[in-house]
């Protein structure tokens, strides 16, 4: 296969782009690897239909974009430290599903990932879709009086309402019987990041701040910090700045956690839905 056999089909103007030609549970050329490595910059979330992958063969398929890594609080994969099993059974009527609001894997981390491949293994008939932000165009829509405003600013990002003191576990629609997820004040922990990050290889600004880990402005109150994030984050999620992926068994998306935030939409009760996601190291945000 050469290079000209991988098609790239955008889903919107500037977010999503469906791949096609590339069987992901082989070696990819390295004309196939510098098309998709390309089209994952430019399009910021890739998926790949009809795919059939081993453990071992979504971790090949993920160093195509990055070096697996073991996320904190989530129980990995027997044998596989990178991949997670995110699962909600159909009788967890209710309750909680991973990912279930907007946020960027990891911002918490003095090193955020630098993305993630997730295979659907088995989705309800409808519902269950990923919605992905496009957090460039986020910054780059913003007025250049906020541009100005936010350049040099610092937030901090903490776990601690994803997996830290405030979840409230004795609430059954924060648990998960499907998932080992260790919830506790150990997640408690701050990290500053930049508000406004710029990508290491394409040189793009991207807001980097997101409604669960972002906790306030450095040196700033919650409450002082509050109705400007707010702002950032409604801006940001404008339906023109968002794809949305429906999945279906086979498919693999990745996505570039640099310049996107997600969110898995729980609408789906009475269904089961698996997927497997590989997480990508990432480097500190400049
Ligand atoms: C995640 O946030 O990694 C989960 C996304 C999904 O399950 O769609």
């Amino acid at each position: 296969m050469t290079a000209s056999t991988v098609t790239v089909t955008p889903l919107t103007p500037s977010i999503g782009a469906e791949i096609g030609g590339v069987d992901l549970s082989k070696p990819l050329t390295n004309s196939q690897r510098e098309a998709v490595h390309a089209a994952f910059l430019a399009h910021k979330v890739l998926l790949f239909r009809g795919q059939d992958l081993r453990p071992d063969q979504l971790e090949s398929a993920g160093r195509v974009f990055g070096e697996p890594y073991e996320i904190p609080f989530v129980t990995p994969m027997e044998g596989h430290p990178g991949i997670i099993e995110i699962v909600k059974e159909a009788s967890e009527i209710g309750s909680f599903n991973f990912g279930g609001t907007w946020h960027t894997d990891m911002s918490f981390l003095e090193t955020p990932a630098l993305g993630a491949v997730l295979q659907a293994v088995e989705v309800p008939p409808v519902g269950g879709d990923t919605i992905f932000v496009d957090m460039t165009s986020a910054y780059e829509t913003l007025s250049d009086g906020l541009k100005e405003t936010l350049s040099g600013l610092k937030a901090v990002h903490s776990a601690t309402r994803g997996y830290g003191s405030q979840v409230d576990t004795s609430d059954p629609r924060n648990t998960t019987a499907s998932m080992k997820i260790d919830v506790g004040s150990h997640a408690d922990g701050e990290m500053l990041h930049p508000i406004v990050r710029t990508h290491p290889d394409t040189g793009a600004k991207s807001l980097f701040i997101n409604p669960v880990y972002t906790i306030r402005f450095e040196n700033m109150t919650i409450e002082e910090s509050q109705p400007l994030l707010n702002y950032l984050f409604d801006h940001a999620r404008r339906p023109e700045l968002t794809c949305r992926v429906r999945w279906t068994t086979g498919t693999v998306a990745v996505w570039d956690n640099r310049q996107t935030m997600h969110k898995a939409l729980n609408d789906y009760d009475g269904h089961r839905r698996h997927m497997r996601r590989l997480t990508l190291a990432g480097d500190r945000p400049r």
